[in-house]
């Protein structure tokens, strides 16, 4: 049989694990498909590059519209990154009847729910198991594995720069810029790392798992993110202390009235599957009223293990060439005429523990203020501890609290920094026990 031609967008580190891959599996990865798969075409912006780690084999260009538009190329590889080029590629690649397969998670969390319905409308596939937690199989398995359940929450540490940064200060005590520096060198970081360090690319990630997990349009610009680059890290050294480690997490929950979907610092248990995964390695944890939770863990981020998800996709492509498209699994595991319009919920609705640290002037009645204004609040202590501030009089205190609305929370905090004898900010982490 013909083998399926690929034109590849981009050949930095996924494409170039992509284009590696492909060809120490070819055999492997035709025996599965029931094809070969055969990259013919490339775009890059350095020529010269490509062309001596590609061969003579394969035409390499800087113009990637001409890859989209070579009638030739059966399945498009946007490796490119970004949004405007991006989005401009891939759905030209869909206008002319290409089927698409993506790593580009900031694409789909911003412009998914207008590449989907092109897609679906042309009957192409969109395929973007890469996308999410890197080599993880997240996406078939949320789409696939899991269609009995029904999903009550998900949550995961989907970025691996910042779990590797968390992971480097706490067990080596280093400082924030070292590490960051080690994660852009190892190819886990986003071409520009704020997206990482703010939280940003956790929340494009968790946006299309929520989708998943829900049945719900992308909605990147209704999550709530705020990332690692304030965490102190006598935070990390407290946690420590009470047992908790903390992870950036995003996590998205079904809830009476609507859908939670934020990504912050959060205090896990120690002894927790999550407060366990170090380095830049990934975890998505899925709880589904049927099966209960199921842990999917491994390389969120690098050129191989991201290119394991890119190629799968190939093949996953390959193998449904032929078949009706009305009949294919849904882009976003849901039938698109089934997509429900369940809200989600700003960050003041949310429902957790909270760790509170501040500093107070060492008096007495300090603390009988403080607790009677938490429980007038609503606002229930699970435990406290005080021990003596670095500045002479002071003492610094940390209350755990038991689970409380956050628009409480944040009306407690606004009344403890008014206290004449608070004198520091609040500091305010959210605590998770993902049970
Ligand atoms: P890189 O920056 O390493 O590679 C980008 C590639 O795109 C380069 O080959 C570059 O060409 C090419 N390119 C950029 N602009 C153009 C253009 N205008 N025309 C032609 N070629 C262009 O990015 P990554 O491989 O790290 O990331 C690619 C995508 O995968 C992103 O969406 C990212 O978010 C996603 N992703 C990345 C992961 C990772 O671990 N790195 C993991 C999961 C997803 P040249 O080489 O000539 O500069
Ligand atoms: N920058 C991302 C990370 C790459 O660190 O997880 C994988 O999506």
């Amino acid at each position: 049989m013909e083998s399926i031609k690929v034109g590849l967008l981009g050949l930095g580190v996924v494409g170039g694990g992509t284009w590696k891959v492909l060809a120490r599996n070819a055999q492997e990865i035709s025996r599965r498909a029931g094809r070969s798969i055969e990259v013919t075409r490339v775009a890059v912006r350095d020529v010269t590059r490509a062309r001596a780690l590609l061969g003579p084999d394969v035409v390499v260009g800087a113009d990637p519209h001409a890859v989209v538009c070579d009638p030739s190329i059966d399945i498009v590889v946007e490796l490119i990154g970004g949004e405007t080029l991006a989005r401009e590629l891939v759905l030209e690649a869909i206008a002319n009847g290409k089927h698409v397969v993506t790593a580009n998670k900031a694409l789909l969390a911003k412009h998914g729910n207008e590449i989907f319905a092109a897609a679906s409308a042309r009957g192409v596939i969109v395929a973007f198991e890469a996308a999410v937690a890197g080599g993880i199989p997240i996406i078939k398995a949320m789409r696939e594995g899991l269609t009995a359940n029904r999903i009550q929450w998900v949550a995961g540490i989907i970025n691996g720069t910042t779990n590797f940064i968390l992971s480097e200060m706490r067990t080596h005590g280093l400082p924030f810029e070292t590490v960051l520096a080690q994660a852009q060198k190892l190819g886990y970081a986003e071409a520009d790392p704020t997206f990482d360090i703010e939280g940003v690319d956790a929340a494009h990630k968790l946006t299309l798992l929520a989708s998943l997990a829900f049945g719900i349009p992308v909605q990147f610009d209704k999550a709530y993110i705020e990332g690692i680059s304030k965490l102190a890290a006598v935070d990390i050294k407290m946690a420590e202390r009470l047992g908790y480690r903390i992870k950036l997490l995003g996590i998205t929950k079904r809830r009476p009235l609507g859908i939670e979907l934020r990504v912050h610092p959060a205090l896990v248990p120690s002894k927790s599957l999550l407060a366990n995964v170090e380095g830049a390695m990934n975890a998505v944890l899925v709880n589904g009223d049927a099966v209960g939770q199921t842990l999917y863990y491994g390389k969120g981020a690098g050129e191989e293990p991201t290119a394991s998800a890119v190629v799968a996709d190939l093949v996953d492509v390959t193998r449904l060439l032929t078949s009706d498209p009305e009949h294919r699994v849904p882009h976003l595991a849901f039938q698109p005429d089934a997509m429900a319009d369940t809200p989600i919920l700003s960050i003041e609705e949310v429902i957790t523990s909270y760790y509170l640290r501040l500093t107070v002037a060492d008096q007495p009645g300090v603390l009988a203020d403080l607790t009677r204004l938490l429980a007038d609040s609503g606002i229930s202590i699970g435990s406290m501890i005080q021990q003596p501030s670095e500045d002479q009089d002071m003492a610094d205190l940390i209350f755990l609290t038991h689970q409380a609305l956050e628009r409480d929370v944040n009306i407690a905090i606004t009344a403890i920094e008014a206290l004449p004898f608070v004198r520091s900010h609040v500091t305010r982490l959210r605590m998770e026990s993902l049970t």
